[in-house]
């Protein structure tokens, strides 16, 4: 039983801001904080804290509440686990009966789970410390490691006898049941029913989870036993999911938002020899590749990271594709390459704290320059592996979740390799356009729909492109769906109002598209919906013949193509409500384009200090509005 006095006592000294900033980086807004929900996997932040009122609300997952109701949804812990975390962590003192066996039958699975591991990692260490066996085999290896008693403790690492049942023994003797060892992956059952402990003979690495429990185990053997792996790693379990995990997070996270980025190695014992060169902000991939949810974690304290590379050729090769779903994850990639031969563990103890530390500073590079210095060099003067490596970088910056940044790289990648920016963006938007229409046919394909034929064209932006041709063919076809479809309505609106309450402000570059759009916008205002025989007999010779062409059904061919390969094609009709969307889309995007455009004229005409400043806000919130729709249509923008 925890007392009142004590529960009281541990309310009184939270600070929410400090209770979730364990767990979440938090950024101040205002008065309150923000954050990615740590709940789901959103991009842009909607978990606030509001420290004023001691609570937090989480808008993506619907959860909130007080500092305790977070530490219990976060780390899936009872009440009573909760103030016990937050006493250890404020330092109050737990004035704690002896648990009844009756509370001790009323904690969780997932408590019970804690509680055991806890058990085992003590009987590790002491193992370790205070056993014979431990001191001259596991202590040994570790000194030889250049392993500190500090680091040791740090990382709470410990030895498991060579003895079939030594843990389990013990832990039954206190209580802990069989079938709880199980669970928690610490023994193995044989076919007769006998069990016998998973780690014999080894070193221990814990894993910790971010509130510093112990999750699970790395053994590492000691001896050359060839049939024997070298690691042994605990199982999956109810408190154990591999793919969500990092190691040394929990020792790494303070640094990590300190320094605002993380250093990513591949070992356990990387990682342990980065602390002793006093680099602290390091966790492990464990040699598998990334899993989304492990990009999730190291997003909730930074946003960059720094993937540090043995120095081998096909290491690097191999790591290179392993980035690409970082990038995906949205994060921003370094790299520092180690010479051949050495990992951060060899190479941090050969150069010692100082110079690795420099090394690294001088060695860090970004990953796409990194990545295009790599496949320059490779493809030397031949034109078709040139060709080859420039997709090659394109398929990465396309993986990029944010459109300012690709096309910082694309303006990078062009500079670099010598290449027109508009050669390597059109490469971008080609992958990007298919990337979004494979999407698209996977959707439909679920929704047991035809895909959307490519109607749209190929858009390859840049303000220092011409774009006029591109608006023009979206207003060709705005013009063309307003010709076929004006009186089609969905949801009750017809598209005609639809796309005249959306192009209010577009104003049409082309003359004659211009002259049809008015024409109906005149009609409307009349209260008629304008026919092409209306512009037959009204329209300038230009419009007439721009109407007959626009309305001669350009889609006769599926009907060819259905018959001659049996495929099935919508009609037009069925997708045309995507078609107008994507349509008024883009020409407001145009329209955004050239208001930037004009604005960026009148500031640089404007003198006075508060004109400036006035433009400058202006550009700022089209530039967003700008960044919004390029988002929706996944085309780049320049950032200023
Ligand atoms: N690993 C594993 N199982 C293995 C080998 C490796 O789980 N049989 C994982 C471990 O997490 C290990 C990482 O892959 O830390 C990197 O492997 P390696 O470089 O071989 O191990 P280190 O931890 O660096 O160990 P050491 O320096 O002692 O060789
Ligand atoms: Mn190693």
């Amino acid at each position: 039983m925890i007392s009142r006095e004590t529960i009281d006592e541990v309310r009184s000294r939270l600070d929410i801001v400090d209770v979730i900033g364990d767990f979440v980086s938090l950024k101040r807004s205002g008065q309150n904080y923000k954050a990615l929900s740590p709940f789901t996997n959103e991009k842009t932040a909607s978990f606030y804290v509001v420290p004023g009122k001691g609570i937090f609300k989480d808008f993506s997952s619907g959860k909130g509440g007080d500092s305790i109701t977070f530490v219990m949804e976060h780390e899936g812990m009872s009440y009573v686990e909760a103030i016990r975390y937050l006493a250890k962590k404020y330092g109050v003192d737990l004035k704690e009966d002896q648990r009844s066996p009756e509370e001790q039958f009323q904690q969780s699975d997932r408590d019970r789970l804690y509680a055991l591991m806890n058990y085992a990692k003590d009987y590790y260490k002491e193992s370790l410390m205070e056993s014979e066996e431990g001191r001259s085999i596991g202590l040994s290896y570790f000194r030889e490691r250049g392993f500190h008693d500090r680091t040791i403790e740090k990382f709470e690492l410990g030895y498991t006898l060579n003895e079939w049942d030594h843990l389990s023994k013990k832990a039954l003797g206190i209580g802990y049941s069989e079938e709880l060892l199980e669970k928690a992956g610490l023994i193995i059952r044989k076919d007769g029913g006998r069990f016998y402990d998973r780690f014999r003979g080894r070193v221990i690495f814990p894993v910790h989870n971010l509130s510093g429990k112990v999750i699970a185990f790395g053994a590492r053997i000691l001896t050359k036993e060839k049939d024997q792996p070298k690691y042994i790693n605990s199982p999956e379990t109810e408190i154990y999911h591999k793919s969500n995990v990092l190691y040394g997070m929990y020792q790494a996270k303070n640094a990590i938002r300190r320094e605002d980025f993380c250093y990513i190695v591949e070992g356990y014992t990387d990682v342990i020899s980065m602390h002793q060169a006093d680099v602290d902000n390091v966790v492990a991939s464990s040699g598998t590749a990334f899993t989304e949810e492990q990009i999730k974690l190291i997003r909730r304290f930074t946003e960059n990271v720094t993937v540090l590379f043995d120095g081998d050729a096909a290491g690097i090769k191999a790591a290179l594709r392993g980035i690409d779903l970082v990038l995906k994850g949205g994060l921003n990639v370094r790299v520092v390459l180690l010479p051949d031969g050495d990992d951060p563990d060899s190479f941090s103890k050969k150069m010692g704290s100082t110079e690795f530390k420099t090394y690294l500073k001088e060695h860090t590079k970004d990953f796409i320059s990194f990545k295009i210095d790599l496949l320059a060099e490779e493809s030397g003067h031949d034109p078709i592996k040139k060709a080859e490596a420039i997709r090659e970088i394109v398929t990465s910056i396309s993986l990029i979740p944010d459109p300012i940044k690709r096309s910082v790289y694309i303006q990078e990648t062009g500079q670099l390799l010598k290449i027109q920016e508009s050669v390597l963006l059109t490469e971008l938007n080609k992958i990007l356009i298919g990337d979004r229409q494979k999407q698209q046919q996977d959707k439909s394909r679920n929704e047991n729909r035809m895909p959307i034929p490519d109607i749209l064209p190929e858009v390859a932006t840049s303000s220092k492109l011409d774009t006029s041709g591109i608006v023009q063919m979206q207003e060709r076809e705005s013009i063309r769906l307003l010709l076929n479809y004006a009186e089609l309505a969905y949801d009750d609106q017809r598209l005609i109002d639809f796309m005249l309450a959306e192009l209010e402000d577009v104003e049409f570059m082309n003359p004659v598209y211009k002259e049809i759009y008015m024409t109906f916008r005149e009609g409307a205002e009349r209260g008629e919906v304008c026919d092409p025989l209306y512009f037959m007999e009204h329209g300038s010779q230009e419009a007439r013949n721009m109407v007959a062409e626009l309305t001669t059904a350009r889609y006769e061919t599926s009907k060819a193509w259905s018959e001659e390969y049996q495929i099935f094609f919508p009609h037009e009709r069925e997708i045309l409500r995507d078609m107008a969307y994507t349509n008024v889309l883009r020409l407001k995007f145009r329209l955004i384009q050239k208001l930037i455009e004009e604005n960026l004229q009148q500031m640089k005409k404007a003198t006075r200090e508060e004109d400036i400043e006035k433009y400058f806000t202006i550009h700022e919130q089209l530039k967003g509005g700008e960044k919004d729709l390029a988002d929706i249509l996944g085309i780049v923008v320049a950032k200023w």
